[in-house]
């Protein structure tokens, strides 16, 4: 059986856990947790604010995460907006981009492989603009292909709002393609990346996109914590979205001036601690390699995929080895009331809409089990995983569903 170098790192696994909910959150690295009790048991201070050597470490600090921010996704430095996560950081972009810059007649295109913090926002903006949202075919597989955006986008596409990785399918989605597309058009990419950016290698350059947002949580990192990576003109012409403390580049009785990115969009105090956190989630992706991450789970994918292979009675909605989601029902069995049985065991999946009720839409089913399987699991979880949904089968046929 193969060895796992890595769970030693994470404290959390010491204990009797099976953690598949990675997609969720993912765990936190002994490192990460200890720059996080570095700071707020010896530097808790305010940043850019003290001349005290408490808060200007911290403010070294965190400056310092937002270069090897920057350096992780080949972005510029003022091009790394620290937000409270993938959520805020879409949210910022629909308010201030998309509400000063569509107007009726003017399409968003997303698909309904979407998190919903990729279509509310829309929604919100094409009511408040007249701009209308349309929605990128899906294959029979429930991809969204170059060709469906080819035949989906037009003159009027303005903005696109796609994700990297889905977070039900866990496919990834052409980008680097679809923003040349995009482009020809004169539309605008926002891309999610809460799901790619702790699987792939992301280059901002590379893919050329205009907006790339991500959660620290999902790569290690605290809570709390997201990115905004905006193309500097693009920063350049968007407002804040929050005023207040430290934004301010002056302050007159009826007006004001603001600072330039990234300091614009940061008002009043940050999460401090969770952004030295990410930092040092973001080292320890790069000392053990995105690319020995993606090999040791795809092995470890490629065995579960194999044990399971002859069980009956499991309905799975992807066939994704790109990210090593596995979304999936007992059969006639409501995932809520699978959930229990796995819960009960100390396996850690996640049931429900994962906040994307479109894609739940599009199969026909009301809701799903997920698992993803992340570097830190063993090939000893899996091996329970795959004996508790063999023994969960079994129990809940003995009760008639
Ligand atoms: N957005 C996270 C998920 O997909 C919470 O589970």
């Amino acid at each position: 059986m193969k060895q796992n170098p890595w769970k030693k790192d994470f404290p959390q696994l010491n204990n009797q856990l099976h953690y598949f909910d990675s997609a969720a959150t993912s765990l936190k690295p002994t490192s990460v947790i200890e720059q996080v009790n570095y700071y707020n048991q010896q530097l808790s201070s305010n940043i850019n604010r003290g001349m005290y050597y408490e808060s200007q470490k911290a403010t070294e600090l965190y400056e310092e995460a937002r270069e090897t921010i920057a350096k992780f996704i080949h972005a510029d430095l003022n091009e790394v907006v620290f937000t409270r996560g993938t959520t805020s950081s879409l949210n910022m972009v629909a308010r201030s981009f998309g509400l000063n810059h569509l107007h009726p007649g003017d399409e968003i295109l997303t698909s309904e492989l979407e998190h919903h913090s990729s279509i509310l926002p829309w929604q919100y903006v094409a009511h408040k603009t007249g701009a209308k949202l349309q929605y990128i075919p899906l294959s029979d597989e429930g991809k969204v292909t170059l060709e469906s955006f080819e035949a989906a986008i037009n003159d009027k596409t303005k903005v696109v709002v796609i994700n990297h990785v889905s977070n039900v399918m866990g496919y990834v989605t052409p980008i680097k393609e679809m923003v040349a597309i995009a482009h020809e058009y004169g539309a605008i990419v926002v891309v999610d990346g809460a799901q790619a950016i702790q699987h792939i290698e992301v280059d901002v350059k590379s893919l050329d996109a205009d907006f790339y947002a991500f959660s620290g949580h999902k790569m290690l990192g605290p809570t709390g914590i997201g990115v905004l990576y905006g193309k500097s003109d693009l920063l350049d012409d968007m407002e804040p979205l929050e005023y207040g403390g430290d934004m301010a580049l002056d302050v007159m009785k009826q007006q004001f001036s603001w600072k330039e990115s990234p300091t614009k969009f940061e008002a009043g105090t940050m999460p401090i601690a969770s952004v030295i956190g990410l930092k040092a989630a973001v080292e320890y992706l790069q000392n053990t390699g995105i690319d020995n991450i993606h090999e040791y789970s795809k092995n470890l994918y490629d065995y579960f995929i194999d044990k399971i292979k002859d069980i009956k009675d499991i309905e799975f909605y992807n066939k994704s080895s790109d990210t090593f989601m596995f979304t999936f029902n007992l059969k006639n069995v409501p995932s809520h009331d699978a959930i229990s049985y796995f819960s009960e065991k100390h396996i850690a999946l996640r049931a429900g809409q994962h906040c994307a009720k479109l894609i739940h839409d599009f199969l026909g089913i009301h809701s799903s089990l997920r698992g993803t399987i992340y570097f830190y699991n063993t090939y000893e979880d899996v091996d329970f995983l795959v004996e508790t949904l063999i023994e969960a089968i079994d129990y809940f046929k003995k009760l008639g569903f």
